[in-house]
């Protein structure tokens, strides 16, 4: 089976002191982790350290970076790099998230740029994509989707892409409380699977983890992730609460 995967996307959230607290508290919560599950944590770059320090020793749990750089380095203030990362011995890195494409204007081409530069520094990527309202209104998403996909990944190679992450987020579905129904769900992660089995193979597809994300919730997890091409979730608002997001672990595909 591939990867089960409950990702927390912590975003501009909790201060030191709180994001602490929400580790310990997680940390004494009766979660169930087997080897073909992960759970990862993609806290603001400052608690990256922290953070890491309170999951020492914990198996199959993992701290993630929101974004880095697609430069190498240089007078790029204010931004982080993957070597930054690596040199933290971070393995994972959130990239495409639909706030970033938004708000920082982050296209399909310099993505493909950040996927690069992350695994050259041994990084995995969480590769978000995900369609806007309008775009779900008219039902292009499917293609809309697919263009994100092959700009971004489709100069990898099907080696790069075994065990790939790929996280589904409708935009009409995050920090909106508006989930998208399993079935909406199941057929767009089917779609993305057979995008790469096209033309990848279907072994390549078959080990590629889709999470879905937008409003995810232990009330519809158990639901979601039971979709057969739902790998788990990459998990906003409802991550930052420790028994939810324990029990959104626990819903994770036995
Ligand atoms: P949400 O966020 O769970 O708060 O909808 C998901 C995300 O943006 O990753």
């Amino acid at each position: 089976m591939r990867k089960q995967i409950a990702a927390a996307n912590w975003k501009m959230n909790l201060s030191l002191q709180q994001a602490e607290e929400l580790i310990k508290a997680l940390l004494e919560t009766n979660h169930e982790l087997n080897t073909q599950h992960l759970a990862v944590f993609a806290v603001p770059f400052p608690y990256i350290i922290p953070v890491k320090q309170l999951l020492n020793g914990r198996q199959n749990v993992f701290v993630a970076a929101q974004n880095c750089s697609a430069n190498k380095n240089g007078a790029y203030t204010g931004e982080t790099s993957a070597e930054m990362l690596q040199s933290l011995a971070l393995k994972y890195v959130v990239l495409g998230h639909s706030e970033r494409r938004e708000y920082n204007h982050e296209t399909n081409e310099e993505l493909a740029k950040k996927v690069d530069i992350a695994m050259a520094h041994q990084l995995h990527p969480i590769f978000c994509c995900g369609e806007p309202l309008q775009i779900r209104e008219a039902g292009t998403q499917n293609s809309y989707v697919e263009q994100q996909l092959k700009e971004s990944l489709f100069h990898l190679s099907a080696e790069q892409l075994t065990g790939f992450i790929i996280a589904y987020e409708p935009i009409w579905a995050i920090g909106t409380g508006k989930t998208a129904s399993s079935e909406q769900a199941q057929e767009m992660h089917a779609h993305i699977r057979n995008v790469f089995e096209k033309q990848y193979g279907k072994a390549v597809a078959d080990s590629i983890s889709i999470l879905y994300g937008g409003s995810v919730k232990a009330a519809n997890a158990v639901e979601i992730f039971g979709q057969p091409d739902v790998d788990g979730g990459l998990v906003g608002g409802a991550s930052l609460v420790a028994t939810e997001f324990s029990a959104i672990i626990n819903s994770l595909k036995k």
